[in-house]
């Protein structure tokens, strides 16, 4: 598209006015968007006392900023968790949009003067964020590029996201093949202090027949006020059950889960669809929950239905150990097995009938092994459970005092430790001369009854994420559960961080 913008600029005085001429309209969008601030601090002021000679300045400056509002994208904000009920994001299975706002906002503290404060760190990486450019500005223009950003959670078919908590994945793993299941997003914008969030919205990718399906439609693109995301946190404080009630309270649609096919049944035999509009329409209770175990009453009758899980963990011994429960006996007789893969290749572990059990297999624990139930004979897969992720689900944990922080994850099987250093903190391998990270087989076990260590400046250099760089050394010890690293300043006994224990 050919298109001509004239643009005033104060600096250009004798020239006064510029012809640009471009052949993309979004770039234009975007000069204006950038020189917006500018525009407004310098330029309109000495406009305005040109063009109106004295007289009231307020008219002017509306007019001209007019055209700007236009092209700027503002998403609505959503106040109240009523205000979540009649939007489309993520309401109906496979949409996993409300499990994770849910799961995002009970990473943020909100204080009283609504300062959002995550106890994640979205350019690092932590839990899939990953910066995104925003080149289609479905949100509002940065003011500092070099200082402020977005980073988007959720996209699911993405290795980074790996560490994402079961619920929020569940429908993905659910729903084989669904091209609605990856389609919800939630996005922050960074300040540029770094500390705390400027904004979170929701947003979701147009549906995969739409040929913009890899872009956010700005039509379902939401600010979430810091009071909703204080509500949704309170809304569920010291409740088991509490992502229930708050998908309850936001309205999703528990009858578009189709329970029959990945339920199995205890209890008195009951019409299942009665009970669905039963649970649709009830607040649930303290037995309720949509995620492992998903219970549904109505007032007569009380029918646990409890979902079919996958997982693999670690043996101790560093090897990958399956573990599955609740597959129905119509499964059962039909013949159905577990097939674990990576790159490729796999392996099956037998389920021989069992509806709940594991398996050890002899596989090297690594990132990305994904379990998945399958029938025997044609070998056609059901659902799958999480992928396998090599930090056990676990964050780095700051080491303190520095800005520097410690993981724990795995590599063939055997425990690896990443030091992740802040560009900032350039003299690191001189404050860190003399430390080490010790490695331990049980957290129980005294700081100096390591099984084994190394030198913090022995790390090898593994390469960058945002603005940290990332350190790592792989150990001789099996990972294990109830494993951990720990990082020591020197050669005393005293560590200033230890890691979360490794799961059984
Ligand atoms: C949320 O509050 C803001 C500011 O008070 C208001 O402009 C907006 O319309 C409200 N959103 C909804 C959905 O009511
Ligand atoms: C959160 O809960 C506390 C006590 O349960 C209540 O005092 C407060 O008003 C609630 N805040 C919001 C935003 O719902
Ligand atoms: C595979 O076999 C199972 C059990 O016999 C059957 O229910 C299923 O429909 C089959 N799937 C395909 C894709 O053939």
């Amino acid at each position: 598209m050919l298109t001509s913008v004239f643009i005033y600029i104060e600096k250009l005085k004798r020239i006064p006015i510029a012809i640009v001429v471009l052949f993309n309209f979004s770039s234009i969008i975007n000069i204006i968007l950038s020189y917006y601030r500018t525009i407004t601090l310098s330029v309109i002021p000495s406009l305005c006392h040109r063009f109106t000679m004295g007289r009231e300045c307020l008219p002017f400056i509306f007019l001209m900023l007019l055209p700007v509002a236009l092209v700027w994208a503002n998403p609505p904000t959503l106040n109240t968790t009523s205000d979540l009920i009649n939007i489309e994001f993520g309401h109906r299975f496979p949409r996993h949009g409300l499990h994770l706002l849910y799961f995002i906002a009970h990473h943020l503290d909100v204080d009283d003067n609504n300062i959002i404060r995550p106890n994640f760190v979205p350019d690092r990486g932590d839990w899939g964020f990953f910066s995104y450019s925003d080149s289609e500005g479905v949100f509002p223009p940065l003011l500092d590029q070099n200082q402020q950003g977005y980073y988007s959670v959720g996209n699911l078919n993405l290795q980074i996201s790996y560490s994402l908590p079961h619920f929020v994945t569940q429908s993905y793993r659910l729903a084989l093949g669904s091209a609605e299941r990856n389609r919800d997003r939630v996005v922050v914008r960074t300040s540029p202090n770094r500390e705390y969030l400027e904004a979170v919205y929701i947003t979701q990718r147009y549906p995969l027949n739409d040929p913009r399906s890899n872009q956010y439609d700005p039509q379902n693109t939401w600010r979430i006020s810091p009071a909703l995301l204080r509500e949704i946190r309170n809304l569920s404080a010291n409740r088991k059950d509490s992502l229930s009630v708050f998908l309850y309270t936001a309205s999703y649609d528990v009858s578009s889960i189709n329970f029959n096919k990945y339920c199995y049944y205890t209890g008195p035999d009951i019409n299942i669809d009665q009970v669905e509009e039963a649970s649709a329409q009830q607040p649930p209770t303290e037995s309720t929950a949509v995620n492992k175990r998903v219970s549904l009453s109505n007032s007569n009758n009380h029918v646990e239905c409890n979902e079919i899980f996958l997982e693999v963990k670690a043996t101790d011994k560093g090897y990958a150990r399956i573990r599955w429960s609740n597959i129905p006996d119509t499964l059962l007789d039909k013949g159905v097995q577990v097939n674990v893969c990576k790159d490729g290749s796999c392996l099956t572990s037998p389920i021989d009938k069992r509806s709940y059990g594991t398996y050890d297999i002899r596989k090297y624990l690594n990132k990305g092994l994904s379990p998945c139930l399958q029938y025997v004979v044609n070998k056609s897969e059901i659902m799958c459970g999480p992928t396998y992720d090599d930090t056990d689900r676990k964050l780095p944990v700051d080491i303190k005092g520095y800005d520097a922080s410690l993981q724990l994850y795995t590599k063939d099987g055997y425990a690896c430790a990443r030091l992740i250093i802040k560009n900032t903190f350039s003299d690191w391998m001189n404050k860190f001369g003399s430390s080490w990270v010790g490695f331990y087989s049980d957290h129980n076990k005294y700081n100096y009854n390591y099984d084994t260590h190394q030198m913090a400046t022995y790390f090898q250099y593994e390469g960058m994420v945002g603005q940290y760089n990332m350190y790592v050394y792989c150990s001789n010890m099996a990972i294990r559960p109830e494993a951990q690293a720990r990082f020591f300043l020197h050669k005393e006994y005293v560590s200033i961080a230890m890691t979360i224990p490794w799961e059984r």
